[in-house]
């Protein structure tokens, strides 16, 4: 893209942008799109669990499995080289697309659950003691309450919990509140997976540094949706995976700044993360190596590079402002269904569309919808504080992907209308 186009698109209403976006070409990318289930055209609404995989990240899968593969940082010979060096390149895009400032700062993991486990662990282990305070919100997946919650009980701390208001927003007066001298860390979503509330994170990481606090962001539903600056955030920690994001399963990444991961101990040992070994002492390599023990999902962080290739090669903010668009419309399609009631209002969202209909549970809708080939989540979404936030025992859940359209969104809506009158 040149300057000028680049510079143009900048410019550009948040209409314009969507009348750029030629979803039916980006279809064409997907070879899954075109399966049918149960009889009828796939509408995949389930992205928020896994997003599917474009042909040039399938095939640069394949590649790597059939010409290159062997392991890496470890051979002399053409085909590990070879391997490590595509490795590495994977971690130089992802450094680029996160806008980390260095790569050594990019830690392959296998996902948002094993960073955050990374995280919390090996922070604790060096930063958290009796009566210290870890500071998460009401509205965490599972995967950014539990790691914190069996290190705090290991280090004798405690777990304090930002709550949220009735459309599903953190109360920030609450956060600040509960800010203090003893809090050592304040993990947050950026985008929540069961309300698709997107929170202030920089304003959330600024408070947060006034009292010398660091912060962990899990990006897991931010990365696939709109363009992530981790060095605007400031963030200290900021963890995702890839399989919501294009690539296969298997990838994922804990940016971490090097003040923090210079002090933190190992989270994993064995191969690969030594300086030294003798058995009365063993020293540990320089970071990254320091947190990748063991050989790594070579070709799934392979292919996470190839997903930000193929996300770069793509108009971001036009996939951005389309998706915005569906979730505007099918937020309005639904709300136009009266035994319909939305479960996240937030003022700020994305790509989630959580819902209940009177009278009939989450996964009768799941099933009901499956018949007509339409894909949809139903359950607590690993975020069961949530659930009994709103006070139901799991919702329906629609998120959506640059892929998805508006004739998808409108089968949705049938979809349930039908489900209602089966039920009436
Ligand atoms: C917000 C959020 N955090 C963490 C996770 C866990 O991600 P993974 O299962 O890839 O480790 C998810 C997955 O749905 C998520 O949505």
């Amino acid at each position: 893209m040149t300057a000028e186009t680049r510079k143009r698109r900048e410019e550009m209403t948040a209409v314009e942008k969507v009348a750029t976006w030629d979803v039916e070409k980006v279809r064409q990318d997907f070879p899954v799109l075109s399966q049918t289930v149960n009889g009828k055209p796939l509408v995949y609404l389930d992205n928020a669990a896994s997003s599917h995989v474009p042909q040039v990240v399938i095939d640069r899968g394949s590649k790597y499995l059939a010409e290159e593969h062997s392991n890496i940082h470890r051979g002399v010979h053409y085909l590990s080289q070879h391997a490590t060096t595509a490795y590495e390149a994977a971690r130089e895009k992802v450094k680029r697309f996160i806008n980390a400032p260095h790569v050594r700062e990019c830690i392959f993991v296998r996902g948002t659950t094993e960073g955050i486990n990374l995280v919390a662990h090996s922070y604790g282990r060096k930063f958290v003691n009796e009566g210290d305070e870890i500071l998460i919100s009401e509205m965490e997946h599972h995967s950014n309450i539990i790691p914190w919650q069996v290190m705090a009980e290991e280090r004798g701390a405690n777990i304090k919990v930002i709550p949220i208001d009735d459309r599903g927003q953190l109360i920030i007066d609450e956060y600040e509140n509960l800010l203090n001298e003893r809090t050592r860390m304040v993990a947050v979503a950026h985008v929540s997976n069961s309300l698709g509330t997107i929170n202030p994170v920089k304003e959330i990481v600024a408070t947060a540094h006034k009292f010398g606090v660091p912060v962990c962001v899990d990006g897991a539903q931010s990365v696939p949706h709109f363009p992530v600056d981790v060095q605007g955030l400031d963030a200290d920690f900021f963890v995702f995976s890839g399989h919501k994001m294009y690539a296969p399963t298997g990838s994922g990444i804990v940016y971490g700044k090097r003040k923090w991961l210079d002090e933190m101990p190992p989270y994993q040992t064995g191969g690969s993360m030594i300086k030294t070994v003798t058995f009365e002492k063993s020293t540990w390599a320089d970071l990254p190596a320091k947190f990748e023990a063991g050989t790594p999902a070579i070709a799934a962080g392979i292919g996470l590079g190839a997903a930000i290739d193929y996300i770069n090669s793509l108009d971001f903010a036009a996939a951005s402002a389309h998706e915005h668009d569906l979730l505007e419309y099918a937020t309005q399609r639904l709300a136009d269904i009266p035994e319909v009631t939305i479960v996240g209002t937030a003022e700020h969202k994305a790509s989630v569309l959580s819902f209940t209909i009177e009278n009939v549970h989450p996964h009768d809708i799941g099933t009901i919808l499956d018949q007509q080939g339409i894909a949809i989540r139903a359950g607590h979404h690993c975020a069961q504080p949530v659930m009994q936030r709103f006070q139901v025992p799991a919702t329906a859940r629609a998120s959506f992907a640059f892929y998805n359209t508006r004739e998808e969104v409108d089968k949705l809506a049938e979809a349930i209308q039908k489900t209602i009158e089966i039920f009436a």
